[in-house]
């Protein structure tokens, strides 16, 4: 990476700001719950930034969004679950306040002593914060001397607790720094851009194939085969012509998937075999047919067990492999086989000494609902911002922070 890391400035008796990305699952939408954290897989992916700044005598001041509220006034994504569950996995206290900038935490900023850590409030419920506001992001930068951003999973977003604020602390002198998530996402998933080991196998799934043209032309330059799994698969299966039943198929889409078919055929590898139900539920019964015989009245929810076998035959031999979306509606246990077999055959594939990049969201979701997230080389705690590092996108809170 050719950005500076925490590793290169001095933190000590410094107060630090770092965005973290605790954009974290809930118990409950309801305000008057006792709403708790459900999955901290993002708290303690930035614990090596956090501890390792305290350790260094760094005073701490966080900050990040959760979920998409449209103002303060949705406090049901308060950040106090997170900040109490923080305060848990770092064993000691987190201060929380309840705004995001202003008198309070102003005051609250400049009392901090060395390995004191102070939480902000959401930083969505300010105005400012989707429009990359000069104003939020100059009082963020006012609360501290140092900016660290450990949030790869906001890394696709120009907000001003990511990329304003950035360049806020660099105009007032004061360095603008990557944490160790950051680092560690960026060497994992950008070897598979720029350097990847070969045979370089990808596998995409998830609903819709719109999210992902961009991706998929960026791939078919760098992967040796994509496999095509999930929803989006039936949209390919449309533009060769078969008949998908009630499956959702993007009709809009066809013409796009048709001209991918045209370019690369043979780096494609679509299902042969899918499983059909008669509605999407999760009591629904599965049914093997194939994709050239599906019944009308049917929808594909996964896909097939010769799918699969075809799958792990090109799979074999890979040296790289890079995952996104699920193969299947996971969520049901129905239909969720495609999904976990595929997961297991990559683990076997580490064994053996492939690496295998999962990128965030579902299949990041998958791979820990199947218990093998550590037999993965590396699994992204960013969803939208893996895809759009593995499109080739320059990431605008990475492109802000100082060079090298
Ligand atoms: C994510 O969960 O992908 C990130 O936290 C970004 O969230 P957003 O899509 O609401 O900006």
């Amino acid at each position: 990476m050719n950005k500076k890391t925490i590793t290169d400035i001095d933190v000590a008796g410094k107060k630090v700001l770092v965005r973290v990305d605790f954009n974290v699952p809930l118990s409950s939408k309801d305000p008057n719950d006792d709403i708790t954290v459900t999955d901290d897989t993002r708290i303690n992916a930035a614990l090596p930034t956090l501890n390792y700044l305290l350790d260094q005598g760094a005073s701490l001041i966080l900050c990040s969004h959760l979920g998409r509220p449209q103002s303060a006034a949705d406090t049901q994504f308060a950040m106090d679950p997170v900040g109490a569950r923080l305060g848990e996995l770092l064993g000691r206290r987190v201060q929380k306040v309840d705004e995001v900038v202003g008198t309070q935490a102003t005051a609250a900023a400049a009392a901090l002593q060395p390995g004191d850590v102070l939480l902000l409030e959401n930083t969505r419920f300010e105005a400012g914060e989707k429009r990359n506001d000069p104003e939020l992001s100059s009082q963020l930068a006012a609360l501290a001397d140092v900016y660290v951003d450990d949030a790869f999973g906001s890394a696709h977003r120009a907000h001003a607790s990511t990329e304003g604020v950035a360049q806020e602390m660099r105009a007032k002198g004061g360095p603008a720094v990557a944490g160790f998530l950051m680092g560690k996402e960026l060497d994992a998933l950008g070897t598979a851009v720029s350097n990847p080991a070969h045979p370089y196998v990808a596998i995409m799934g998830g609903a819709k194939i719109s999210d992902k043209i961009k991706l998929i032309d960026n791939l078919l330059n760098t992967a040796d085969k994509i496999l095509i799994g999930g929803g989006m698969a039936n949209t390919f299966l449309a533009a060769q012509g078969h008949n998908l039943g009630k499956s959702l198929v993007e009709s809009d889409a066809i013409p796009e998937a048709k001209r991918l078919l045209d370019m690369a055929s043979n780096q494609l590898i679509l299902p042969i075999d899918v499983v059909v139900a008669d509605e999407f539920s999760a009591d629904a019964v599965g049914k093997v047919e194939d994709v050239w015989s599906i019944s009308p009245e049917k929808m594909a929810l996964d896909i097939g067990p010769a799918t699969l076998d075809r799958f792990n035959a090109e799979l074999q031999g890979a040296q790289l492999v890079i995952w996104n979306g699920p193969m299947g509606v996971f969520e049901f246990p129905n239909f969720a086989e495609g999904t976990n077999q595929l997961a297991l055959l990559l683990a076997g594939l580490v064994e053996h000494g492939a690496q295998v990049m999962i990128g965030g969201g579902d299949s990041a979701a998958a791979v820990h609902k199947a218990g093998l997230t550590a037999k993965m080389t590396h699994v992204s705690t960013g969803g939208g911002a893996s895809l759009e590092l593995l499109e080739g996108k320059t990431l605008p809170g990475i492109a802000a922070l100082d060079d090298k």
